[in-house]
């Protein structure tokens, strides 16, 4: 987590760093900070400003200074609470040598305690503090050769990091090095960049570089360039990265989460119409799987849920659905079966360490992500974008809904490549999922009756959302949605499962959120949503236009326009992410920027 910044080149500093870093705060939030390199008639120094909270706070204590080159940083607490000591940049002994940081030292205790016995000092309980240092005594001991040291250093640190260093007697260079940790170098006319994502980046340049692992950066404001820590110049090519600035705004909406929501049948249309050129790539092999299994964290991992049902529904393929933080640490050693990964960033640690294990044991690899040249793509065999455009709110939205939209795409399309389903059946997933995005530019085409109950679940501490079949993931993620923009505890459950414990918790204090789809467990659906309400407990019902059944249990009810039960969790989710947004927003709580929550979770 954390996000971090670097500029050189012929605008003040400052600004360039406050207003790039306030679009990675969605990475972090607990604190952040600038140093900025300063050259006056006194010489060389160093400016440092730190502050606690959301980067206004910083903003509102940096002054212009002139600076032509910085760094600057955004927090998402691992070693030490948010306060400013912890905040970063972090210095060395003289404080010539700033250093920021994303990721996590392993080694640090070890490096604190070698330093320590040389004279050094620390102020922080962070592990990053340890890198300044150790920079300031390579630096001393190599003749003042900051890339060197930088290089030297990064060597000997183990775990992850993004790192971006400054020296107050060089202003007119910064270094950058990675291993695990996400970091893209930019390029505009007498003026470089580095950052942990492209959309900090995109209002200055387009033009980018993705760093891998294991490589440095010299970065100044004509000429950047790539090395590996061992010394071999790195070409690669530079990528022209498409979203435009405005797709990372909030383009006169409250939150970028709303904007995100509203913005769904154009990433929808986008995912489905991008498919053609997808499609084409598919290589054979992969309709030789017998099996297939789907790696993802959070949100993603309920798309990967929706998708097994897919899987096993067009391509008769058993599928299974792991969690990125379980997969890794499984007995199974050798796997001959399709793994796809999930991950809109492309950067979630356990996602891109399963991808690896995967590969060791033997697996053809798939990732779906939503951003170009991430690291996902680097891991696995073969990607497939969503082509959401970028999703800034923590909470994952638009770029979920694209998920699944590749779920019915890829699963599909593989079904028909095996011989599972017809042309017809395929083509009529396609026009299903026409009427998916059109059913979804309907919920939003009326927002009054969602923003009505929103009024409603917004005063009760407790919730269960409910669903069968396919629709129990759209209530695991309902409920993930609601819990973690609004802070009311909601627990996801398949309805089947209630009579099985939760339905201890239900009173008329306990709210019930029921998906009522229009298959083969329309019934007991319905049959559970009674037994909810003989117990006392309010039933919102997610039902299909025209239902009238369900009236017989409760009147209370939002409709969606059904583009065939297979195909609701797209529109019922839109329902249910609304019903989130609302209610937070009336609980007045930080929607973009949930507490102790980062969108981008690159640690383990
Ligand atoms: C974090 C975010 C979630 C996201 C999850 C996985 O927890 O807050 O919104 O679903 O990470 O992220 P990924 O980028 O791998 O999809």
């Amino acid at each position: 987590m954390c996000g971090i910044v670097g500029y050189i080149g012929v605008q003040e500093a400052s600004s360039v760093l406050v207003d790039a870093l306030k679009k990675l705060e969605y990475r972090g939030y607990d604190s952040s900070g600038v140093a900025m390199a300063k050259s006056g008639k006194e010489g060389h120094s160093l400016v440092v400003e730190k502050a606690k909270g959301y980067i206004a706070e910083l903003e509102s204590k940096i002054k212009p200074s002139g600076s032509r080159a910085g760094i600057s940083h955004t927090r998402w607490a691992t070693h030490g609470i948010p306060n400013e000591i912890n905040a970063h940049p972090h210095v060395d002994g003289s404080s010539s040598i700033a250093v920021v940081h994303n990721g996590i030292i392993d080694n640090h205790l070890a490096l604190k305690e070698e330093l320590r016995k040389k004279g050094h000092e620390f102020k922080s309980q962070t592990d990053s503090e340890v890198i300044p240092h150790l920079i300031e005594d390579e630096y001393s001991g190599n003749g003042g050769d900051l890339f060197e040291a930088v290089r030297e250093v990064a060597k000997r640190l183990e775990g992850s990091f993004a790192i971006i260093v400054i020296h107050k007697d060089h202003p007119d260079m910064i270094v950058s090095a990675r291993e695990k940790s996400p970091m893209v170098l930019g390029k505009g006319v007498n003026e470089s960049f580095v950052a942990s994502d492209v959309t900090a980046l995109l209002k200055y340049t387009n033009n980018f570089f993705y760093m891998e692992d294991g490589e440095i950066a010299l970065i100044k404001k004509n000429s950047i360039a790539v090395q590996t820590l061992d010394g071999e110049k790195v070409e690669r090519d530079w990528t022209k990265v498409d979203w435009s600035v405005e797709d990372a705004e909030k383009g006169g909406f409250e939150h970028y989460m709303i904007k995100e929501i509203f913005e769904q049948p154009r990433s929808l249309h986008q995912s489905l119409s991008g498919w053609r050129s997808d499609e084409v790539n598919l290589p054979r092999d992969l309709v030789q799987t017998r099996m297939a299994r789907i790696v993802a964290c959070g949100t993603s991992y309920h798309a990967g849920m929706v998708g097994k049902y897919l899987f096993e529904r067009f391509t008769g393929m058993p599928t299974m659905v792991s969690m990125a933080s379980e997969y890794r640490f499984a007995n199974t050693t050798k796997e001959d079966s399709l793994l796809l990964f999930i991950t809109q960033s492309g950067e979630t640690l356990d996602t891109i360490m399963a991808a690896r294990e995967a590969r060791k044991r033997g697996s053809r690899t798939v990732s779906i992500t939503n951003v170009v040249g991430s690291t996902i793509t680097r891991e696995t065999d073969l990607t497939l974008y969503l082509r959401s455009g970028p999703e800034i709110g923590v909470a994952a939205s638009k770029t979920f809904t694209s998920q699944l939209m590749m779920m019915y795409l890829l699963s599909s399309h593989m079904g028909y490549n095996m011989g599972s389903i017809s042309r017809e059946e395929l083509k009529d997933v396609t026009m299903c999922l026409r009427n998916t995005i059109r059913a979804v530019a309907g919920i939003l085409g009326d927002t009054s009756q969602v923003e009505e109950q929103a009024k409603w679940i917004k005063d009760f501490d407790n919730a269960f959302y409910l669903g069968r079949y396919i629709n129990y993931p759209t209530a695991l993620e309902g409920a993930l949605k609601m819990k973690e923009i609004s802070y009311i505890h909601c627990e996801g459950y398949p309805a089947g499962e209630l009579k099985h414990g939760p339905l201890a918790l239900l009173t008329e204090k306990t709210p019930v959120v029921a998906i009522v789809s229009n298959d083969h467990t329309y019934d007991k659906i319905l049959g559970n949503i009674g037994e909810c309400a003989a117990r006392g407990a309010p039933v919102l019902a997610i039902v299909p236009e025209g239902d009238t059944e369900v009236m017989k249990y409760t009147d209370r009810t939002l409709t969606y326009s059904d583009p065939g039960a297979l195909y609701s969790p797209i529109p019922i989710s839109v329902t249910l992410q609304l019903l989130a947004y609302h209610a937070a927003n009336l609980r007045d709580c930080s929607i973009d920027k949930p507490r102790n929550l980062a969108k981008s979770v690159t640690v383990e």
